[in-house]
């Protein structure tokens, strides 16, 4: 199959395209099953659709929700989604992205209690809210990376301006994200998610092979920061605990990942697994990093390079782990990724996945920035309107990197248009800049 754009008017023409890559996709007819409830040790998840943690890059500088968060959430709220799981929030200042990133701490608690209070009212369902809890290692401002890697080191570091976290700060850390989620139930969250992804810190831990000491090299040293944090956790706060998990690095002899990047999957069922006995209630499966290999985790059919291989393999991978995972656990729920590029086939994606077991639940990203309320939608009209879906242009991911406040600039075009006018006006000075200097 060549790169293949969206082009799909009938669930008969997708599924046969799809069967053409060898992947039998339960595509349902029937949205019904995506009414069910779910329940949690503590909690009830109203419904089966998940809204993704996606980050809008605009909190205020003190690390709390500005008005354009608020207007984000509420969006979400009102749009009839049983589970959010907002967007990465830091649990100390150094490990912030950014300064418009959220920043959970004593003093601004009363603001993150507005948030998850005005979810609340907004939405008919009471639904489930996860925080997830972040610190950025390399990616973040303090550049604390677990161990050197070649290929990120060099989109995320220079050479004389990083430092390899010391096992004694690692432990202090702990703290911190224990102080968080007990702020995070004092807010009024129902889970916290202990972020292990995109290779963050805690993800690039799990691919520390040449780290040495207690948290790196072995399998049981990579995985101790994230069970020992889960379980102090789980030993102090009564609250869910949920981790959106790399299932794989995609990175050459990353996390679960071979010498060639692709997935070897080992050590993630092992973990889990484990994870699971710890009393982690939720697993929210993606893969890779969007700093190198964003095609791996959010398929596109336009974006900042031309990728390797068609979305549809992008899309089949990532629910085929979805599955894996599923496959894998006991108990925990999943909460499945890689619907968003289906536009409004992903309500039956999401149907077929959970009629025939794949995931419990179908998490959606971008489709929540462009169409907030699809899952209102699919419970009131059976099926998603095609002229409101993601078209899975990059451009929120675009401003995203670029440091800008991210929305979708297609279907919500009054706000983030202009944002992204911006960023081309700015992309072209610094084009005339440096052809002038050259
Ligand atoms: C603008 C933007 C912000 C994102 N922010 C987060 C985040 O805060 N935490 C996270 O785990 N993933 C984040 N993601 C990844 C999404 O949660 C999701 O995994 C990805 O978009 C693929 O799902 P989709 O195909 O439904 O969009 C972000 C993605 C985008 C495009
Ligand atoms: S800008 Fe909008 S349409 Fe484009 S990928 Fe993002 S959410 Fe989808």
């Amino acid at each position: 199959m060549k790169n293949k754009k969206f082009n799909y008017s009938s669930l008969k023409e997708l599924r046969s395209d799809l069967n053409g890559i060898d992947f039998e996709l339960p595509l349902s007819g029937n949205t019904e099953v995506l009414k069910n409830q779910l329940k949690t040790e503590r909690n009830i998840i109203p419904n089966r659709i998940a809204i993704h943690p996606m980050e809008g890059a605009d909190a205020n500088d003190d690390g709390t929700p500005s008005e354009l968060t608020k207007r984000r959430y509420k969006r979400f709220a009102a749009g009839g989604a049983g589970l959010i799981w907002l967007e990465a929030i830091a649990v100390d200042k150094g490990g912030r992205a950014n300064s418009s990133q959220l920043f959970l701490n004593k003093a601004n608690l009363a603001k993150f209690k507005e948030l998850i209070t005005l979810i609340k009212k907004e939405s008919d369902c009471n639904p489930y809210t996860v925080a997830q809890l972040t610190h950025s290692g390399r990616f973040g401002e303090n550049k604390l990376i677990a161990a050197r890697d070649k290929k990120l080191d060099s989109v995320s570091i220079s050479e004389n301006d990083f430092q390899i976290i010391t096992d004694a700060e690692l432990e202090q850390l702990q703290l911190d994200y224990l102080n968080a989620a007990k702020l995070a139930k004092e807010a009024g969250f129902e889970a916290v998610d202990i972020k292990s992804c995109h290779r963050y810190l805690l993800s690039g831990l799990l691919a520390a092979k040449n780290r040495d000491g207690k948290y790196g090299g072995s399998y049981e040293n990579r995985t101790r920061f994230l069970k020992e944090t889960v379980k102090k956790v789980k030993a102090n706060v009564d609250i869910d605990i949920a981790v959106r998990l790399n299932i794989y690095d995609a990175i050459a002899g990353g996390w679960a990942a071979d010498e060639d990047g692709k997935p070897e999957l080992k050590e993630s069922a092992r973990l889990i697994r484990e994870l699971e006995e710890l009393g982690v209630q939720l697993i929210n499966i993606t893969a890779s990093t969007p700093y190198l290999k964003p095609h791996v985790n959010r398929p596109y059919d336009n974006g900042g390079y031309q990728p390797p291989e068609p979305p549809q393999i992008g899309v089949k991978r990532l629910l085929s782990l979805t599955k894996f995972t599923k496959d894998n656990l006991e108990n925990a729920l999943v909460v499945g990724t890689g619907f968003s590029w289906l536009r409004q086939f992903g309500a039956n994606a999401a149907a077929g996945m959970i009629e025939e077991g794949w995931t419990d639940l179908a998490g959606f990203g971008r489709q929540g920035f462009a169409y907030p309320d699809f899952a209102r939608d699919i419970f009131e009209k059976g099926e998603m309107d095609k002229s409101k879906v993601c078209i899975s242009c990059s451009k929120c991911a675009e401003l995203k990197a670029n440091k800008k406040k991210a929305g979708c600039v297609i279907r919500d075009q009054e706000l983030y248009l202009p944002i992204y006018r911006e960023l081309q006006q700015e992309r072209q000075e610094k084009e005339i800049v440096y052809s002038v200097e050259e």
